[in-house]
């Protein structure tokens, strides 16, 4: 494997897991074992990620539109949600990872509700990782929600529509506080942002591998980020002012 240069990961790796119903299917098993098998996926690139010294994880777990997929599977993934934050808290918390969940909460049933609440409550005094679980989450929604709340604020004298700029709107992101993705990685061949981090996404490093999720190796996550270090990111600016400047990546 070629060795990853340790000053130059993404401080803010994102992940799109797809592919573990194709992966189910094309074993003739039902797509909720691909969904277990794709837990297992995570597992590996949380603690990949977390012994690389990479800062923020973020991952694509369940999005506003999955929820008009069949009740079933719905329910098969709210139970295996529960089942993977109650079983890996203790190791977040020998690992020092901080849970973190961005997304439409008032969306998920009470007791994944709990079950995060407690996870999040555990770990909040880590100081390593942080893991952000995108739940029911969408990007057009949570702009909108941002919006609202910013008018509200602004109608409640809170702040003035004139100070509104690109960092205020950020905060009131569900991300707020949280830097932007330095490297998006989406597994399975879709090319697409299915609706994913529409505003934090702006400039961020995008690598697609047609491996689905549940076979995603650590082999391929250190293949993508070696890929994501060969990259020059000109944030708008000239070769030539990034070479005087020196890697605007880790700026
Ligand atoms: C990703 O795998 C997991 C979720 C979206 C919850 P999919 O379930 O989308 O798998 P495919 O894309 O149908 O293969
Ligand atoms: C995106 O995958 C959402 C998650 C990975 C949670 P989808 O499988 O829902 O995306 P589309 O429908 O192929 O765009
Ligand atoms: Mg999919």
């Amino acid at each position: 494997m070629m060795p990853l240069d340790p000053n130059k990961l993404p401080i803010h790796l994102a992940v799109i897991m797809d592919g573990n119903g194709r992966w189910a299917q094309q074993r003739m098993l039902k797509r909720i074992v691909g969904h277990q098998r794709g837990a297992e996926t995570v597992k590996m690139v949380v603690e990949q990620s977390s012994l690389l010294g990479i800062k923020y994880l973020t991952l694509f777990a369940f999005s506003s539109e999955n929820w008009s997929r069949p009740v079933l599977e719905i329910r098969g993934l709210m139970t295996l949600l529960k089942k993977y934050i109650r079983q890996e808290t203790a190791r977040m918390m020998r690992k020092n990872i901080r849970y973190n969940v961005i997304g439409n909460r008032s969306d998920l049933p009470d007791d994944v509700n709990e079950t995060l609440d407690e996870a999040i409550r555990k770990t909040s005094g880590n100081t390593g990782m942080v893991l952000t679980l995108a739940l029911s989450y969408g990007g057009r929604q949570e702009l909108s929600r941002a919006a609202a709340k910013l008018a509200k604020d602004a109608i409640e004298g809170k702040i003035s529509y004139e100070d509104i700029d690109v960092n205020i709107f950020g905060s009131y992101l569900d991300t707020g506080g949280l830097p932007d993705p330095d490297f998006l990685i989406r597994t399975s061949g879709e090319m697409r942002i299915s609706n994913f981090l529409l505003w934090q996404l702006a400039y961020t490093e995008l690598y697609f591998t047609e491996t689905n999720w549940p076979d995603f190796t650590i082999n391929e996550l250190h293949k993508a980020l070696a890929d994501f270090q060969s990259r020059e990111r000109r944030f708008g600016l000239t070769s030539d002012q990034i070479n005087k400047r020196g890697d605007l990546s880790n700026a």
